[in-house]
């Protein structure tokens, strides 16, 4: 069977990072690292059929390690942020490296975005990546093997598999950071792009949840029937968690995403309880992206997950523990289209 083409990605800590490429007969095609399980690249045609690359981010490894923009990683052990780094499990206090001051955000200092995972080729369309995180690793109890699988389809889909196994008590939140602009990573500013999320409530606090969940309806985050993201955009931009309709361990739709102008459009789903709508407010035209550099809303992030500081609200707890013998499993499906 042919495997993904391979290329050499640059060299970080002695070790070779590789970047692989997959691409479809309907033209969809992507380039993903092991470090970080990242997707680095995604081209996907518009409506007359010329592709661009849809996805921010970096022309090595070296440079994916200098920025902490999270361009296109698979961001843990728990993506989003503890409240002043702490929590409790099983009676004993955690401290965690504040990343975020005061508080932890996406893993730590050198979460799993900044890790050389290792590959495993399943097929021609379909790659894995494999980490193993192992007990105290940024302060986290147990040892946890974490996998991604990349999965082009037929059409113009791509699926991402998150799956983890602990051997004692723990938190996993896995989550997707991409940087979307469906008119090309290049382009400009996303805040004309069309969004809807499937989502009719939020929880309401920045940048930690107070454990409240409330309606967005009238308010600047009602997304609820399509609108341009520049439309009702508060100063700080967007960055928070909406509730994701419907129930929450199951595949279902969470936000589509539309450029009228090559008419790219972007259906995600997922099998998570929130949805991380991020419009890229703290890019700043400092780092240096793919040829080009990024400035404030060059890409929006919709990182699908579990509530943030969810270890430390009772009624969400639930939501980031990993027990042994229980399988931690986040499934994406990302379904382009052009029209
Ligand atoms: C998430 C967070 C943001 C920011 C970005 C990365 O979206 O919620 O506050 O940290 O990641 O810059």
């Amino acid at each position: 069977m042919p495997e993904p083409k391979r290329c050499d990605f640059g060299v970080i800590g002695g070790h070779a990072a590789v970047l692989y490429t997959m691409q479809n007969a309907a033209g969809l095609s992507v380039s993903v690292t092991n470090l970080g399980a990242t997707v680095t690249r995604l081209l996907v045609p518009d409506r007359r059929g010329q592709r661009a690359d849809v996805v921010l981010g970096c022309d090595s490894a070296p440079e994916y390690l200098a920025q902490r923009a999270y361009f296109g990683a698979t961001v843990g052990r728990v993506a989003n942020r503890i409240d002043r780094a702490r929590f409790e499990l099983s009676g004993n206090r955690y401290a965690l490296y504040p990343s975020d001051p005061p508080h932890h955000l996406h893993g730590g200092r050198l979460g799993w975005d900044k890790a050389l995972w290792v590959t495993r080729f399943v097929e021609e369309r379909s790659i894995r990546f494999e980490y193993v995180s192992s007990d105290k690793e940024e302060g986290y109890p147990g040892t946890v093997r974490a996998a991604v699988t990349y999965e082009l389809g037929e059409e113009l889909n791509l699926r991402v598999l998150m799956t983890a196994t602990t051997d004692a008590l723990t938190l996993v939140n896995m989550a997707h950071h991409g940087y979307w602009n469906l008119a090309g990573h290049d382009s400009g500013s996303v805040l004309d792009h069309e969004l809807t999320l499937f989502a009719s409530r939020y929880t309401p606090g920045l940048p930690i949840p107070t454990g409240e969940v409330a309606s967005v309806r009238a308010t600047p985050l009602d997304f609820t029937v399509s609108k341009e993201i520049g439309r009702d955009l508060p100063p700080a931009g967007y960055d928070s968690n909406f509730v994701v309709d419907g129930p929450a361990e199951v595949l279902r739709p969470v936000a589509y995403l539309r450029d009228t102008r090559s008419g790219r459009s972007l259906t995600l789903s997922a099998n998570q309880p929130g949805v991380q709508f991020y419009s890229g407010n703290f890019l700043d035209g400092t780092i240096a992206g793919k040829g080009t550099t990024y400035a404030r809303h060059a890409g929006l992030c919709l990182e699908t997950q579990c509530f943030p500081n969810a270890v430390n609200v009772p009624a969400w707890r639930q939501q980031v523990l990993l027990a042994p013998a229980e399988t931690y499993q986040h499934c994406m499906l990302m379904q382009f289209s052009a029209a």
